[in-house]
């Protein structure tokens, strides 16, 4: 019987470098974690858009779009939000190990989940972002409704109002969102990913 667990096509770093060589840039996967209407999914967006006019390549993967996809047999249990970010994680490596920088926007809720997309992306490709908002102010955005209808019962699990959120410990950015413009974080985020993200060519 062929084992199932083991990859049968690694990928190589040195096919990783060809890939980030081709496209002039190196990969890196930037996870935004915090409630839901804190500010990751637009903060994505205008991240996306800032890297595409000075020519990188990204992918942003949300948790809305993905549940709608790959994700929609998940819901909001503990063990699915497990496999939720599993799923997440292992197709942002892949995009990482491409060449491709990954944008990923999820709740990411704890630290027990944060800690399994690290070990799978592995911390020196990671850049972890806390997008941090205060509840009463993602109540009052409620973009989406959700939070009436939580408050309302209408909703179980819900992440902050009865599902737990825990204040990420190992973030290497925070964003206030609440007391910073969106443009003024993306400022601070080009700060800290450009460098990272810089093709710098090797003389033969
Ligand atoms: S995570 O906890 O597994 O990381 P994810 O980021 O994929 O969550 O999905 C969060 C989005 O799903 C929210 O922005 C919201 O639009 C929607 N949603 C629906 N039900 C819930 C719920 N019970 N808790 C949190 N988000 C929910």
């Amino acid at each position: 019987m062929p084992n199932t667990q083991q990859n049968l096509f690694p990928s190589s770093s040195s096919e990783r470098n060809k890939m980030e060589s081709l496209l002039g840039q190196k990969s890196v996967v930037i996870w935004f974690t915090g409630l839901s209407g804190a500010g990751k999914t637009t903060l994505g967006r205008i991240l996306r858009d800032e890297l595409f006019s000075r020519g990188f390549i990204a992918q942003m993967l949300d948790g809305d779009n993905l549940r709608s996809g790959l994700n929609k047999d998940l819901g909001f249990s503990v063990e699915d939000r497990i496999e939720n970010i599993r799923r997440a994680a292992e197709v942002s490596k892949l995009f990482m190990e491409s060449g491709i920088i990954s944008i990923n926007c999820f709740i990411t809720p704890t630290e027990a989940i944060r800690a399994m997309a690290r070990n799978i992306i592995g911390k020196e490709n990671l850049l972890e972002v806390f997008v941090d908002c205060p509840i009463d102010i993602c109540q009052q955005r409620d973009t989406k409704g959700l939070y009436l209808k939580a408050k309302e019962g209408l909703i179980n699990d819900f992440t902050g109002v009865n599902s737990p959120f825990e204040i990420p410990q190992y973030s290497d950015i925070h964003l206030f969102t609440h007391i910073m413009h969106p443009y003024r974080c993306l400022e601070v985020l080009m700060e800290y990913i450009l460098p990272r993200i810089t093709y710098h060519k090797t003389g033969k």
